[in-house]
């Protein structure tokens, strides 16, 4: 029988401004059906400064989950009652869980980032040199993750220094700020800023590394997932990189959301044929 919302159904939502081009609510909705659980999740509009009414209302309403987006990411770290220590370090909350009356404010990008590589990729960092381009919530995220998970040496590059020399810090003794050409001697090289997104027309076909220094032997991740073949990962493939796009880090701290909030495995094939179906709906004709 064909699942219906009642008075048992269990509710998570996505808070942020803007909020309408989320694709969580897909991912998570795609996952409950394909489990077979009795939870929804809606898409809030909270604009800046509502992050801890959002709160508020998710203890008063018994809102099961939260995943949070931007503005809201550092004003729910604020108002939540325990942090975990990855939303502790990077001083941004992407996803709530209630733990009886407690909700604690986690960030599973890092960890999604990670699980990417290695359950998608077969991609172990530990060891690895590394370039992150960005200095933002992504890439902070994706820094401490990888240090955390053991890479050797992972080089910062912002246009603002101060705001790399700060990211790199979430990484101590192995990330330092650099420049790009530090793509030259890595194994791993990231982009973590909105360069080659597809509605940033003016980005659109914009390099953040320059491709005569990436080859074979590297990973490229980048970060944006539309569209799905970035200029960066479509340079990085020609020059005989291993390269993908950030689609696999979208659905992986996605499923670790699902598992935090409902204690299932996140149904990742499902979660992930919706998004593609959604992407391809709003793209009119991009193709994987
Ligand atoms: N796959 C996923 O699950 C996932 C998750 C999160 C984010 N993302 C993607 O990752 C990217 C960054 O997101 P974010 O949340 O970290 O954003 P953010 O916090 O706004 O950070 C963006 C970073 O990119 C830099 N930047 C922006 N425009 C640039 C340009 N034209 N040239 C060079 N650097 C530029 C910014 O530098 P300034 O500070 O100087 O502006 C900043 O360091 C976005 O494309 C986003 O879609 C993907």
């Amino acid at each position: 029988m064909k699942w219906q919302p009642g008075s048992h159904t269990r509710l998570a939502a996505v808070i942020g401004d803007p909020v309408r081009h989320s694709l969580s609510p897909t991912i998570h909705n795609a996952g409950f059906r394909a489990v077979g659980l009795d939870w929804t999740y809606l898409a809030f509009d909270v604009p800046a400064g509502g992050g801890a009414g959002a709160v508020a209302a998710m203890r008063a309403l018994g809102i099961d989950g939260l995943s949070v987006t931007m503005p809201q990411k550092l004003e729910v770290a604020a108002a939540v009652d325990r942090l975990s220590p990855a939303a502790e370090a990077l001083g941004a909350v992407n996803t709530v869980v209630r733990e009886g009356s407690v909700l604690v404010g986690e960030n599973t990008d890092g960890e999604g980032f990670l699980n990417a590589l290695r359950l998608d990729e077969g991609v172990d960092v530990v060891g690895m040199r590394c370039l992150v381009v960005g200095a933002g919530g992504a890439a902070r995220a994706v820094i401490r993750s990888l240090a955390e998970a053991g890479a050797a040496e992972i080089v910062v590059v912002a246009r603002r220094s101060e705001a790399a020399a700060e990211a790199a810090a979430l990484a101590p003794g192995v990330g330092r700020i650099g420049s790009t050409d530090a793509a030259d001697s890595a194994d791993l090289v990231v982009n973590a800023t909105p360069v080659g997104m597809g509605e940033v027309v003016e980005l659109g076909d914009a390099l953040p590394v320059d491709a005569s220094r990436l080859g074979a032997g590297q990973v490229v991740v980048d970060l944006i997932y539309h569209p799905l073949v970035t200029p960066l990962v479509a340079a990085a493939r020609q020059q005989g990189a291993v390269a993908v796009n950030g689609l696999g880090m979208l659905l992986h701290q996605a499923a670790i959301a699902f598992r935090l909030w409902t204690g299932e495995e996140a149904p990742l094939e499902a979660m992930s044929a919706a998004v593609l179906a959604e992407l391809a709906k709003q793209a009119g004709n991009i193709k994987p």
